[in-house]
This record gives structure tokens, sequence and C-alpha cells, in this order.
């Protein structure tokens, strides 16, 4: 499974809002990427950003209205809006949207638009007021008929001074929307992958927790492996910190109770569960409702085990055959393979992924993972040292086979 940015064809519209340099920044992530990033400037955008900046980060031409009146007017529009395979504005304008929702095409990002035969996607930036403007939310109207996928505005701050809507979203949010809308129709389209990740807490008293070292980075790069295949993502997560990827549902948890609940609810429809979190085996018995006081002396915590999650869910799949398949994790820090093997088979599991903690460059926190695979059939695979975001591809890739050809029905 790779990314489903690279090498598309993407055409960015860049239009007249202060916010125009954020699209040197998104230009520069489609790049990096892998995309081709085709960027057509109106007048007003070139006023705030030069194309030389895009240029910079895209390593191709970048167009301006001097391009629709020189000599090759006809070819280029029409060469750029055929060759695109998603049209981006950012920021669009509230004229630029007048523009395209009324077929008006006076400039080469609007004639562009009218010439193009792909997804279109907008992300508005604008004052607060002419955003909520009957006429504006009236095109935003017709555009969305017509198929247009919106992104923001966000809520925040503008550069009149207002706060309400009218903020262009952050790249890293837009990004996420185009990577996620490359992805649909994927192999595992249809199916609907619930994946856990991160640590959960376990309250000693309202200050103090126990948790562990799991950063999430794993779990959440195979959120983003199993939406690029085309999947549902339902992300349980404690790992509050780390962005979401764009198109999944994150569904936030803290402590292993709560995990296994919403395990539970969200597998119940579906194919797939990749359990990826560190789940706490032991809590305390009794969480203090006040903080523990040091006078009070050195206190005993007695703890009590969580419940097994897989087991659990090892016990609905028997039950109402949901999920279709599970995938454990086994963190090992000794005699590596035997305690996975046993832990594939105590949890009734299809696959679990087998990883050394002992390793500096795998494991916890760290951007790398070396994991073995080892499946319910006995076949084991193992993969090199690698980032956590080829594991998870990998992984996915696995899991896409179990559904060749795609599902039908339920
Ligand atoms: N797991 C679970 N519920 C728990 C503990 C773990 O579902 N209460 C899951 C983990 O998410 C992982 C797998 O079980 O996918 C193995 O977790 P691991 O911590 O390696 O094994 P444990 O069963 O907890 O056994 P031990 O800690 O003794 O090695």
């Amino acid at each position: 499974m790779i990314n489903p940015i690279a090498d598309k064809r993407i055409l960015l519209g860049v239009t007249g809002s202060i916010a125009a340099y954020k699209a040197v920044d998104l230009a520069s992530k489609l790049t990096q990427n892998g995309a081709q990033v085709d960027v057509i400037l109106t007048e007003s955008a070139a006023k705030f950003v030069s194309p030389l900046s895009f240029q910079s980060v895209t390593g191709r031409k970048a167009y301006t209205d001097e391009d629709l009146w020189g000599g090759y007017g006809h070819v280029t529009h029409v060469g750029l809006g055929h060759a695109a395979e998603l049209m981006v504005i950012a920021p669009a304008s509230a004229n630029t949207m007048a523009k395209i929702a009324h077929g008006i095409g006076d400039n080469l990002l609007t004639v562009t638009a009218l010439a193009a035969r792909c997804p279109l996607m907008i992300a508005p930036a604008m004052d607060v007021g002419m955003y909520g403007h009957p006429a504006t939310q009236a095109n935003v109207d017709i555009l969305k008929q017509r198929g247009a996928v919106f992104i923001g505005p966000e809520e925040g701050h503008l550069a009149s001074g207002l706060v309400g809507p009218g903020r262009l979203s952050e790249p890293l949010t837009i990004l996420g929307v185009i990577r996620y809308q490359l992805s649909r129709g994927g192999k595992l389209a249809g199916c609907k992958v619930v994946v856990t990740a991160g640590g959960t807490q376990e309250p000693i008293d309202p200050v103090r927790m126990i948790t562990n070292r799991s950063s999430g980075k794993q779990g959440y790069a195979i959120a983003q492996a199993a939406l690029d295949a085309g999947a549902e993502v339902v992300l349980i997560s404690g790992a509050a910190h780390l962005p979401v990827p764009g198109g999944a549902r994150l569904v936030p948890v803290v402590t292993a109770a709560e995990m296994k609940q919403a395990v539970l609810e969200e597998t119940c429809d579906a194919d797939v569960l990749i359990m990826a979190a560190a789940v706490a085996d032991f809590r305390p018995a009794q969480a203090a409702s006040d903080k523990i006081k040091k006078e009070t002396g050195v206190p005993e915590i007695r703890l009590e085990p969580t419940e097994d999650i897989l087991l659990a869910v090892s016990e609905q799949k028997g039950r109402i055959g949901r999920p279709r398949r599970v995938v454990g994790f086994a963190a090992e820090s000794q005699d590596l393979l035997n305690n996975a093997r046993r832990k594939l088979q105590s949890k009734n599991l299809d696959l679990i992924v087998a990883n050394d903690i002992t390793a500096s460059d795998a494991g916890f926190e760290v951007d790398t993972n070396q994991v073995t695979l080892l499946f319910a059939d006995g076949r084991t695979e193992s993969l090199p040292n690698q980032s956590k975001a080829a594991v998870a591809a990998h992984l996915m890739g696995r899991v896409g086979e179990w559904f060749q050809p795609p599902l039908s029905g339920t």
C-alpha cells in the first residue's frame, strides 16, 4: 500500500488572501508526498506571494494570468485541467468561489476550473462577514451539490481582528483530506477497520496514574495505512497528543475499561480489529477521590487485574462473527517468538505482530520498528528494521489479502 498522493497530478489554485502564504507550505507538503503539483495563482494571489515561491518548492512552473493571455492560452488551461487528477483551491476567496459556482471563467484559474474533469476541493479563507453572507453561502451550497469537497474554514482570529469562521485550514489538515479523498476505492474499500493505539492510564488519585511508555506512533501509522487502503477507520486511542490521520474517526479513551467498552462497541460491525494499544494489565483496586497527601505516609496501592480486551473480542467473534479478523501485538523483552505464538493461540488471533522492545531502534517512542508477523496458519514473516509507516503499510497489505476479492453484502 503506498501513499495515495504519490505520483498524482494535483492542480493547486491559489487566490487573493493573506493566507496565500500557507499554500506554499501545502504545495511543499504535496510535493514531499510525491505529487506533481501545478500551481495557478490569480492576479491578487500573486500580490501576496510570488510564483517563484511555489516553483521553488514544487520544482515545476507556477502559472499566472500571463500564461492565459500569452501565446498558448487556449492550450494552457485545457492542458492543465485535463491532466489534473485532483484540483484544490486553497485559499479560496469568496470571489473565486462565486465565479466557479456560476461558470464564470475570466482568469486562468477559473477557466481551468471550467475545463477540469477531476474532483474539486475547496478550502475557503475570508473574513467572517464575507463567509456568512447569504450570497457566499448560496455559492457554497451550489458547489457542494456539484460534488465539491469543502475543507474548513476554521474558526479563529481573522486578519480583520474579528473572530469566527473564515480561517484557512492548516496545510497538514488539507493534506490529510486530500490523502483521504485520493485513497477511496482502494483494496479495503467497504471494510471497517478498528485500530487501538497508545497506552492506557489507570488513576491512582486525581493527579497520579499508572501508565506505560507506548507512544501510539505505530497504531497511528496503522490507522493511516488502513485509510490509504480505502478502509473506513475508527481509531480508539489513549494517545491524545498525536495528530489524527485525516478521515479517521477518533474515539478517545483513558482507561483499559473504557478501551474495552469502545472496542466491543466498534467491532460488532467491523471487519478487522488491530489491537496495537499497550493496555494496562493492572490498575489500582480503588482510585482515591482526593489527592493522596504526603503527611498520611507512603501509600500502599493494591492492584487488581484489568480485563483482557482481546479475550472479550474473541468471545464476541465466536458469538456474532465480528470482527471477522483480529490482529494482536506482542511487545516482548525475552523469548519473543515463543511468547508471541502463545498469545496468538490463547487470544484466538489471526495474526500477531511481535516486536522486541529491548532493541534501541524498535518499539516504544522511536519512529522505527522491527517486527515479525506470526499467522494463525503457522507462517512467519520477519520484516527488516524500517519506519513505523513502512511496517504499517506492509501489515495492511497482508490484511488486504484476507479481503480479496473485495467483500460484498454484510
Ligand atoms: N491486550 C488486551 N487486553 C489487555 C492487555 C493486552 O487486549 N488487558 C492486548 C494488547 O493490545 C496486545 C496483546 O493483548 O495486542 C498482547 O499484549 P501484551 O501486553 O504483549 O500481552 P499480555 O496479554 O498483556 O501479557 P503479558 O503482559 O504478560 O506479556
